[in-house]
Order: structure tokens, then sequence, then C-alpha cells
């Protein structure tokens, strides 16, 4: 039975939830494996737009469920918000909704941290100010609160008193919440979870569930966002690479293809090297037409060329197998086309960057190509085929649009050409 991943393959918004939408009617299962609602991954079912920070983009009229894995940190108050838009136009969708019991709960004094360091380091990261980089924090220091904390009682109280104790010494009393409010919040959640009737379970009692049915892993963020390979420090505080589906059990070895979505340009959100980025006016074109704001937070994207060497350095840090390249509808009518094929690193030419300090050294090379009138022109195609030949790595599926139906296989496009 198939599994697939589909990863970010950029620096995150690459339209990963539009494409998992996409093939999700095909799978039994749709798995999120890290992050938290820094995610924000926008389908358009039906006509009706929805933006999921947290659950995996399952299709609403399929049967398909959709699993959140031990890797997230998930804020269960961010989760009841989104089932309850889904439950207004799907009655009942929640109980397709499972959660592994193992997850990391992200937590309101997490939030407050995350404003807190933000605002007293010297260069901000930009976060998303969800208290991501917090509560993976917890986890590694072992200050986290677990799902299954909240369905014991005395094993919580014991836990808030005592993460808020030594938080209250790490901050001087600054932390403005306390344990006795978690205490009835967690609870409160926990008996809404119950109503909706959502579904808590674990990677070794879906064991077999997983292994006898089709799987799709819907990642979060992109790779050079990741923690460990991404442009530390300008990262987030998960995995954002198909070696996440260990947190759900599964090895890369066991995934038939790890599918990288890719953007027709380059956009990133915060702060952080960029080395394609446009600051002019070709770069302001790219923001408004690919309406490119963030999905969570509502900041304007940086935007910029595509980006070869990045794309290298993606494959094989998250080991793609094929491109689903997305918005290459965004630079129809463009004359030209600029596509950065190598990197300057203080006068070495690079085509893959070998560490992530490259991509803060590094000076784009550009080629430039003829633009395309629309995604039927020859010359997108041809635009494609240089991304293939200079990569190595075969464009299986394009985008053009928001829509979920607005994709096709190339061999489909290539029917079409004028
Ligand atoms: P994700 O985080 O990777 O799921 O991506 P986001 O949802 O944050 O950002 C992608 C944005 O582009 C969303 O507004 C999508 O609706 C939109 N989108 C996705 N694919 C396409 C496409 O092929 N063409 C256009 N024009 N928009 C797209
Ligand atoms: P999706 O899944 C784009 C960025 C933030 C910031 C950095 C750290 O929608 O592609 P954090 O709040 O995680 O500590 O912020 O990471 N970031 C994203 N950028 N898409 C995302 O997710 C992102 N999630 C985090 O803007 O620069
Ligand atoms: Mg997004």
């Amino acid at each position: 039975m198939k599994k697939v991943a589909i990863v970010g393959s950029q620096w995150g918004d690459e339209g990963k939830g539009k494409v998992v939408n996409y093939f999700s009617s095909d799978y039994e299962w749709i798995v999120r494996f890290s992050g938290g609602a820094n995610a924000g991954h926008t389908i358009y079912y039906k006509g009706k737009k929805y933006v999921n920070h947290l659950l995996p983009s399952i299709d609403p009229g399929s049967n398909s469920k959709g699993f959140l894995g031990a890797g997230m940190v998930i804020d269960l108050e961010q989760l009841i918000k989104e089932l309850k838009i889904l439950e207004n136009d799907f009655p009942g969708i929640s109980s397709r909704f499972y959660i592994d019991m193992e997850a990391f709960l992200v937590l309101p004094w997490h939030k407050e941290e995350d404003e807190l360091i933000e605002s007293m380091r010297r260069e901000p990261i930009g976060t998303t100010k969800r208290g991501i980089g917090p509560a993976y924090t917890d986890k590694v220091s072992r200050e986290g609160i677990k799902l299954y904390h909240i369905f014991h009682e005395e094993t919580l109280k014991q836990r808030l008193d005592d993460i808020y104790y030594l938080k209250n010494n790490i901050h001087n009393g600054k932390i403005k919440t306390n344990a006795e409010e978690t205490y009835s919040y967690l609870i409160k959640l926990r008996k809404e979870l119950d109503e909706l009737k959502v579904n808590f379970a674990s990677a070794v009692s879906m064991r077999d569930v997983f292994r006898s049915t089709s799987v799709l892993f819907e990642g979060a963020q992109g790779v050079l966002l990741d923690l460990d390979f991404g442009t530390y420090p300008f990262v987030t505080s998960g995995s954002c690479m198909a070696h996440g589906v260990s947190s759900v059990g599964f090895s890369t070895f066991e995934l038939d293809e790890v599918y990288g979505v890719l953007k027709a340009y380059t956009t990133r959100v915060g702060e952080g090297p960029f080395p394609t980025e446009l600051k002019d006016e070709d770069g302001e074109k790219i923001r408004n037409l690919g309406n490119e704001f963030g999905a969570t937070t509502g900041r304007p994207r940086r935007t910029g060329w595509l980006d070869l060497p990045a794309m290298r350095y993606a494959k094989i840090r998250s080991g793609l197998t094929k491109i689903v390249i997305t918005k290459a509808d965004v630079l129809n009518g463009f004359d030209k086309v600029k596509i950065c094929t190598a990197y300057d690193v203080e006068g070495k030419i690079k085509e893959t960057p070998e560490t992530s300090l490259d991509f803060v050294l590094a000076k784009p090379v550009y080629e430039e190509l003829r633009g395309w009138k629309d995604t039927n022109d020859i010359n997108f195609l041809k635009y494609l085929t240089f991304i293939e030949e200079k990569t190595g790595i075969k464009i299986e599926y394009i985008s053009y649009g928001p829509k979920t139906e607005e994709m096709c296989t190339v061999n489909d496009m290539i029917m079409k050409i004028k």
C-alpha cells in the first residue's frame, strides 16, 4: 500500500496544503508529522477557502482520516478552532481526526516566551509567535507536557506546579499565567475535544493500521527552515524534512516517493538569508500577483527568483524523488525570467551549497530565460526542462492555480501545448 511524503523544498508556503489536498482522496490516512500552528496550509475546497494550521489537509468529501503525529507541538485551543470551522460545513468530521498521545502541547506560557524572547533578541528571527520554539525547547529540556498528561489529572497538576515554579524562577515572575488557571484551561479543552469526538491514539496502536493501507505524509515548513539543516538560526524548531516521518514510526525507506513542492519562484517570510531576493519592482509584482502574504501571520512574504542551488540542497537533504511545481501561473506574462544556477561563495562557484553557511555568503549567478504567456506555452515547458536538467530531478505535476483541481501532470500539460 502506497506511502508518500510531501514536503516543502524552499522556505515554506510552497503550496503543500493544496498539493496534499489534491492527492488526499486517494489515501486512507493523511498524517502531519511535525511543526505546529506556525504552519498555514491553504486549501480551496468546493470554492471555499480553509487554512489548516494543525489539521492534516484531508479531503472532507472522501473517507480519508487525519493523524497528528508525535513530532508535532499542538496548541489545543487552535486545534478546536479549526475543528469547529470544519464541523460547521461537514458535521461529524472531527471523529475522522486522531491525535498521538505522545505529542507535546503548546501552552500559554510558550506564546508568552516566544514574544518575550523575540523582543529581547538583538537580531530577531521573525517567528510566527505561535510558541513553537519555546514548546520544542521545553521538550528537549524535559519541561514539556504531553497530550496524555491531560488525561491524568493528578500528574497534570503536579507537572504544572513544578514547571511554573521553574519558569517563574527563570523569568523572575514575568510569566502572566499560573498553574491553577492552566490546569482548568487544559481540562476544559479536553472536554471540548471529547464532545467533538476526536480520537486519541499512538503510533504504536496505529502501527498495523498504517502498514495495511495508504498513507500520505504532509510536511510542514520547508527544508531551508529545518532546525538541523536550514539557514540556522533563521529556522523553525522542528524537522521539516521527510525524515520527520520517524515520529510516526516510519522509516524513509518505507516511502514510495518523497515529493518536494517547489514554487516556480522563491518566497520567505521572516528574517534570514535569501540569496535570490528581489527588492525591486519585479519582487513587488510577484508578491502582488502571487498574493504572497503569510497564511498564519498575514506578513508580506519576501520574494525572489527560483534558486536551483537551494533546490539541489533540498533534494539531497530531504531525499526528494520527484517535484511538484506550484504557482507557475504567477509568472505568466513576464517577458523574461531569471533563474539562479549557482552561488558565488567568496569567489568559489558552487552548484550546491555544502553547508547552510553558504546561503549567507552566496551571491547568485543567474541565467535568463524567455517568459511564457500561460502554462500551455512552450516557453514554460522549456523552463521546466531547464530545471530538470540542472537539478537531475523529475517534475511530475504542475499546479497552475490555488484551487485543488487546478493541477495536472506534466504529460497532460504537454498535450495542451500550442
Ligand atoms: P503551504 O504552507 O505550503 O501549504 O502554502 P500556503 O497555503 O501558506 O501558501 C500557498 C498560497 O498559494 C496559498 O494562498 C494557496 O492558495 C496558493 N496556491 C497554491 N498553489 C497555487 C498555484 O498553483 N497558483 C496560485 N496562483 N496560487 C496557488
Ligand atoms: P508552512 O507549513 C513559512 C518561519 C517563520 C520564521 C521562522 C521561525 O505554512 O509552510 P517559528 O514560529 O516556527 O519559530 O518561526 O520560520 N515559518 C514559516 N515560514 N511557512 C511556514 O509554514 C512557516 N513556519 C514557520 O516565519 O521565519
Ligand atoms: Mg503556509
